[in-house]
């Protein structure tokens, strides 16, 4: 196949020549820089936060944040400060030692970002859950980890089912009027209070950083482990794919309850010493051109769905705004269609690079770089210092235009250290060559790009968002109407693909749209408003395995008038 390729753009970039440093690039170079060489002990938020705050950028902004109730900015020093309060009083009020899970669940704002560095500065382990998370979720994920401390707001304290976790001990409520009984400890009062001044916890480089929980097709969420060693990679990734510089204004848009909301909404930008913007509600166009146009955002990492949104929100709404800030666009999540790649050269008059990595792979693995051609449609070539292979099913590297397994050698600075409770499960994502098997299906062309096929497995994204079937199946199943459910993603032209059920309804229910809402709303309320699907379809039976499991393969087909395959499985 082929396609016209973008050309390279001119500029001072931090990557000057992809291929000679593919070829010499080796990890070690870039681990002298962190303080381990010097005392074998590190912290993620000293190398982030601190260095700075001690340093020529002490006076610099490092975070901007908006919301539509809120403007404020921070210093590095500022921020210091601020996360030290936040880890005095982890420390003192709710007693959080190395190692100790404490959860973050709070929408985004400055707070939010004092917490988890301030956790990450006691050397406790933070777990981010994103703010649309229901009970069920919610009590999934700290149970799983056996959560010491949540720090979250009045209005989401409804959602922690307290008297079911045994092992969570405190409470931190971040608003207004808090009044400290039991667990409850207040936020606002005690941050007055706290000292600015903490004695950081160092660690070793293996010690647990973030813990987030991610979806598979079978099974609960698991817990995803990164250790503060994946600053080499952020650090370097933030040079090389977000081609930072001390002058740039980054913006990322994802929130912290996702991965690229930490690797590269937090620790990315600020270990290279960055302004940082945070946009905090929800999502509104014109807010997102406006804060471009306002903070002089240069750098832009965002997602396939939101880009397609600003699409259909028309060229007339963006050129209202003042766009010329903007110098490096980068897009993550989900397959990036050519048609935004040229979009963006038309609006912004940029390339969109397109970047692929998992939570699992912590950090960026498969990018485009300002330095290199772009294809659309390909994720590009694997950063210096990482080998990707397309292997077959034994582990066999494939040769170009061969589909099968997109793999990658294992270990590489930010690659998952453990999965919570479950190492057989970690072990289980390789195969025999030292492979990391990422679950999505792609092929390699002659000149080393690389193009993604799809998920190997039953995994939905929407809107950039991952999704577990088996997750939304086991809420759908405890609805009393509902007697068996099947769910699948289905393409989605602004989306990627929504979430689709099939249902099997109780004796004794009718099929009706008041139902269908009832179901909805079930899902949404007790799991996330992402995850409940969009469409339901009523079917009499669904199709399943003689052990009794659902055929999503065949339901998929069903749903885009494909041939159902191999039945030979199926019960009847
Ligand atoms: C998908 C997000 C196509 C992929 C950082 C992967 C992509 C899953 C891309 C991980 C891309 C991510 N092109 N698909 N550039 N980037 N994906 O863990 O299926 O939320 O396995 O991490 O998103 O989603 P996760």
């Amino acid at each position: 196949m082929k396609v016209e390729a973008l050309p390279v753009i001119k500029g001072d970039f931090n990557l000057k020549n992809y291929d000679e440093m593919y070829r010499e690039f080796n990890w070690g170079e870039i681990e002298k820089q962190f303080s381990w060489s010097e005392t074998g002990k590190v912290n993620m938020a000293y190398e982030a936060i601190d260095r700075h705050a001690q340093g020529e950028r002490k006076n610099k902004v490092a975070l901007y944040y908006r919301d539509p109730s809120r403007e404020e900015k921070y210093t590095f020093k500022e921020m210091k400060e601020m996360s030290n309060r936040v880890g005095n009083l982890l420390k003192q009020a709710a007693d959080v030692e190395k190692g100790d899970r404490v959860f973050v669940f709070m929408p985004r704002s400055p707070e939010c970002y004092f917490t988890i560095l301030g956790a990450i500065k006691l050397g406790a382990i933070v777990g981010p859950l994103f703010e649309a998370f229901m009970e069920g979720a919610v009590k999934d994920r700290l149970e799983d980890s056996a959560a010491k401390v949540i720090v979250t707001t009045p209005e989401l304290l409804e959602r922690v089912p307290l008297e079911d976790l045994p092992a969570l001990k405190h409470v931190v409520l971040v608003g207004e009027n808090i009044k400290e009984e039991g667990p409850i400890i207040d936020f606002y009062t005690r941050m007055k209070s706290a000292s600015k001044d903490l004695e950081i916890e160092w660690v070793d480089r293996n010690d647990g950083l973030i813990l987030h929980y991610t979806s598979g097709s079978t099974g609960k969420p698991k817990g995803v482990l990164h250790v503060h060693n994946a600053m080499v990679q952020h650090y370097q990734t933030a040079k090389w794919v977000l081609d930072l510089k001390d002058d740039d204004v980054y913006w990322c848009t994802a929130d912290p309850g996702w991965v690229t909301g930490t690797s590269y909404g937090i620790f990315g930008p600020w270990l290279s010493g960055v302004s940082n913007v945070i946009l905090g509600g929800r999502f509104k166009p014109e807010t997102w051109y406006q804060t471009i146009e306002e903070y002089g955002v240069t750098v832009w990492y965002s997602a396939p769905t939101a880009f397609r949104m600003l699409m259909g929100a028309g060229d007339e709404l963006v050129k209202q705004f003042d766009m010329s800030s903007l110098r490096h666009i980068l897009s993550v999540g989900e397959p990036l269609n050519p048609e935004v790649i040229r979009w963006g050269m038309k609006v912004f008059n940029l390339r969109v690079h397109d970047t692929w990595w998992m939570t699992e792979t912590g950090g960026q693995t498969i990018c485009n770089y300002p330095c290199m051609e772009i294809k659309p449609g390909s994720m590009g070539k694997p950063i210096p210092g990482i080998k990707a292979a397309i292997v077959d099913d034994q582990g066999q590297e494939l040769p170009p235009y061969r589909m099968g397994n997109l793999a990658i050698k294992r270990g590489w600075p930010s690659m998952m250290y453990t999965i919570w409770n479950n190492q057989a499960k970690y072990e289980s994502y390789f195969m025999p060559g030292d492979w990391y098997v990422s679950g999505d299906s792609a092929y390699m062309d002659e000149e080393g790009y690389f193009w993604f096929q799809g998920r190997i497995d039953d995994v939905i994204m929407t809107s950039g968002e991952r999704v577990g079937p088996f997750e939304v199946e086991s809420k759908l199943v405890e609805h009393p109407a509902v007697a068996e459910a099947g769910v699948i993603g289905k393409p989605d032209p602004v989306r990627g693909e929504i979430i689709k059920a099939f249902v099997a309804l109780r004796d004794g229910y009718e099929v009706s749209e008041e139902l269908k809402d009832d179901i909805r709303n079930f899902v949404k309320k007790g799991l996330a408003a992402h995850a409940a699907p969009r469409e339901i379809e009523f079917r009499d039976k669904l199709p399943k395995t003689r052990s009794g499991k659902i055929m999503r393969r065949v339901l998929k087909a069903w749903e885009l008038d494909l041939p159902t395959g191999d039945l030979s499985t199926m019960e009847d």
